[in-house]
C-alpha cells in the first residue's frame, strides 16, 4: 500500500545521491575523497562534519544542467516513492561558491523540476535559505536577491545551517522582507537549539513553520502554543536520530507531539547522508508508533495545507490525495 506524500523540508543539495557526486566530481576535477568513502556513503561523525561534508559535496554542482539534473533525479525518486508534491531548500550562498548566479542556479534546479512533473506528474517548489552561521549580512543579501529576481517555482525563504550560531533577531529584517514580498517563511529551530529557539523563531522571524522544532517537547506550554497557533513542524525524524539529537525513534518525541495536537509533517532533510529516504520515513515512523494508513495521510494532507503553493495548486493536490485515498481503500 503506497501511501501518498507530501515533503515540506529536504536540501537539494543534501539530497545529491553520493554516486551523482562522485560521476560530478571526476567531470569537473574535484577530489570527493575526504567524504565519500570506498563503499559510496558519505563520511561525517556529528552535525559541524556533516555540515562540512555537505559543502563539499555542493561543490560539484558547478552548472545549470547538474542541478536539473540533481532537481530531475531527487523529485523522480520522490515521485516513485508515491509523492504528489516535495518543496526542497534551495542554497543560492552554496551555488554562489561554485560559481554560479542566483537566476542560472535557480533556471537550472527549475528545469529539472519540470521534467521530473512531465514525467510523474509530482509538483515542486523552491525556499531559498539563507545560512545562519554565515550571518546575517549574508542572509539578507540573499532574501533581497530572492525579491528582485522573482521565479514562479521559488516560493518560500527560510533559515538553516548551524543553531548554534546567530539568535533569529538577527535575521528579523530578511523575514519582514520576504514576508512582505508574499513568500512563504520557514526557519530551521529546536533541532539542536532547546524550546527557546522555538519561541525566538516566532517571536523574531514570524514563522508559521518550524524545520524540525521537536525540541518544543522540553516545554510544556509551548507544546500548547504550537497546537493552539496552529504552527506546523517539518520533522525529520531520521536526521534527528543520525545527528544524535534522539538515540532511537522510539524515543523521538513525533507521536506526542502529534497526540499533544501540534501539526506535524513528516520530511528525509538530507536523506543519502542519513541513510533515509521520505518513504522511509513515512514507514518507520508508522511502524515505530503504530500509526494507520489514515494517521499517515492525515500527515501528508497536513503538508499539503501548509505547503508554499498557490490555492489552486493546493486544491488540485488535495483533489488527487482524496482520489488516492479513495483507490486504495477501494481495493
Ligand atoms: N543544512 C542542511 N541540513 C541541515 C540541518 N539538518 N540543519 C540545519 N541546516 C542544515
Ligand atoms: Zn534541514
Amino acid at each position: 500500500m503506497n501511501v501518498p506524500k507530501a515533503e515540506l523540508h529536504c536540501h537539494i543539495e543534501g539530497a545529491a545521491p553520493p554516486s551523482l557526486v562522485r560521476r560530478l566530481a571526476r567531470q569537473h576535477d574535484i577530489d570527493v575523497s575526504e567524504i565519500i568513502d570506498g563503499k559510496g556513503k558519505y563520511v561525517w561523525s556529528d552535525f559541524t562534519t556533516f555540515l562540512k561534508a555537505y559543502d563539499v559535496s555542493s561543490s560539484v554542482f558547478k552548472t545549470p544542467s547538474d542541478y536539473a539534473l540533481l532537481a530531475e533525479t531527487y523529485f523522480r525518486m520522490l515521485a516513485a516513492e508515491g509523492a504528489i508534491y516535495g518543496e526542497i531548500t534551495i542554497s543560492p550562498d552554496h551555488a554562489q561558491a561554485a560559481g554560479l548566479s542566483y537566476k542560472s542556479y535557480v533556471e537550472g534546479l527549475a528545469a529539472g523540476i519540470e521534467r521530473a512533473k512531465t514525467e510523474t506528474a509530482i509538483e515542486g517548489r523552491m525556499i531559498a535559505i539563507g545560512v545562519r552561521h554565515f550571518g546575517s549580512a549574508s542572509v539578507e543579501r540573499v532574501a533581497k536577491e530572492v525579491i528582485a529576481t522573482p521565479h514562479p517555482l521559488v516560493t518560500g525563504f527560510g533559515l538553516a545551517g548551524d543553531e548554534r550560531s546567530g539568535h533569529p533577531a538577527n535575521f528579523s529584517r530578511a523575514f519582514r522582507m520576504a514576508a512582505e514580498a508574499g513568500l512563504g517563511t520557514t526557519a530551521h529551530a529546536g533541532e539542536f537549539g532547546g524550546p527557546d529557539s522555538v519561541i525566538a523563531a516566532l517571536e523574531f522571524l514570524r514563522v508559521k513553520r518550524i524545520g524540525h522544532g521537536v525540541r518544543a517537547i522540553e516545554d510544556k506550554e509551548l507544546v500548547k502554543r504550537l497546537a493552539d497557533e496552529e504552527i506546523v513542524l517539518e520533522v525529520c525524524p531520521g536526521s534527528n536520530v543520525a545527528l544524535g539529537v534522539y538515540s532511537h525513534l522510539r524515543f523521538h518525541p513525533v507521536n506526542i507531539l502529534r497526540r499533544e495536537g501540534v501539526k506535524i509533517t513528516l520530511n528525509s532533510d538530507d536523506p543519502p547522508f542519513f541513510g533515509t529516504t521520505l518513504g522511509k520515513e513515512y514507514s518507520s515512523v508508522a511502524k515505530t508508533f503504530n500509526w494507520s494508513f489514515e494517521d499517515q495521510i492525515a500527515v501528508t494532507r497536513t503538508a499539503i495545507e501548509a505547503a508554499f503553493c498557490d490555492a489552486a495548486t493546493r486544491n488540485r493536490l488535495l483533489v488527487r490525495l482524496e482520489s488516492a485515498v479513495q483507490e486504495t481503500s477501494g481495493n
